[in-house]
């Protein structure tokens, strides 16, 4: 059975007390639901991260980082590593959002590195991907979803994919309003985990959960989140709003 997930990626926003506050209210929120085989994860942005992490200790929720370099350590300024991250309690990052392929450049083969950085620390991530507008309406989505993974995750090992949680994120669907249909997630959803088990085997196809982000709202969450192949979300605007938040959960 595999991992249900509801993720909020809280992006450049939420200063250190805003940060708690939120954790504080999705604690209390959460408090009752079972929450069976689901995880719950914020990812605050780096500076509210520590506190983050002492907020929600011994509590359901999971605080991870939006991003982190590859390089142990060096100059790489204004940069975190991996061993940053986890000696303030944070095993799991999230890479190769589009905003960080966009506005950062972060190619397939650059977040290829990062992947491998991740293994070598024990680490965990939650690998975001996606076509643009212009490669849905050219009907050329399902070969750049294809070449992404290609490109970024199919040099590891089978053994390798307990540790990668992926999320199909439409580009043209993040921050819009514009979600994809339940039937357009799945359909790529379906058609990813064809290609995994088709690279390597079904149990890995079957294990991996794969989230979809864009423009998931408490309106849409629960039919997107009924296909077979959704394995939770990846929420960015809604994951703000506690009230928002707890219903996409209450939706998984
Ligand atoms: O990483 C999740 C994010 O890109 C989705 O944003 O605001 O469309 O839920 P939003």
């Amino acid at each position: 059975m595999r991992t249900k997930i509801v993720a909020g990626n809280w992006k450049m926003n939420n200063d250190k007390e805003q940060s708690k506050k939120l954790i504080k209210s999705l604690k209390k929120s959460i408090k009752k639901m079972p929450l069976k085989n689901t995880r719950v994860i914020v990812a605050p942005t780096f500076v509210n991260l520590s506190s983050s992490v002492k907020k929600a200790k011994k509590s359901k929720i999971e605080v991870v980082a939006q991003n982190m370099h590859q390089a142990t350590n060096g100059a790489y300024t204004g940069e975190i590593s991996g061993d940053m991250l986890k000696a303030i309690g944070v095993e799991t990052v999230i890479l190769g959002h589009s905003e960080r392929r966009t506005y950062f450049g972060e190619t397939d083969e650059k977040l290829a590195e990062k992947v491998n950085t991740v293994l070598e620390k024990g680490m965990e991530t939650i690998f975001c991907f996606g076509e643009l507008l212009e490669d849905r309406k050219s009907d050329n989505h399902f070969a750049v979803v294809e070449s992404q993974l290609k490109n970024a995750l199919f040099h590891l090992e089978a053994k390798d994919w307990k540790s990668i949680i992926l999320a199909y994120e439409p580009v043209w669907a993040i921050g819009t309003g514009e979600t994809a249909s339940p039937a357009q997630a799945q359909e790529m959803h379906a058609f990813i985990r064809s290609i995994i088990e088709k690279k390597y085997n079904a149990k890995v196809a079957e294990q991996v959960s794969i989230l979809y982000g864009g423009s998931v709202k408490p309106t849409n969450a629960e039919e997107i989140f009924s296909k077979p192949d959704v394995d939770g979300g990846l929420i960015g605007g809604a994951a703000l709003h506690v009230d928002d938040f707890t219903a996409i959960i209450a939706a998984i």
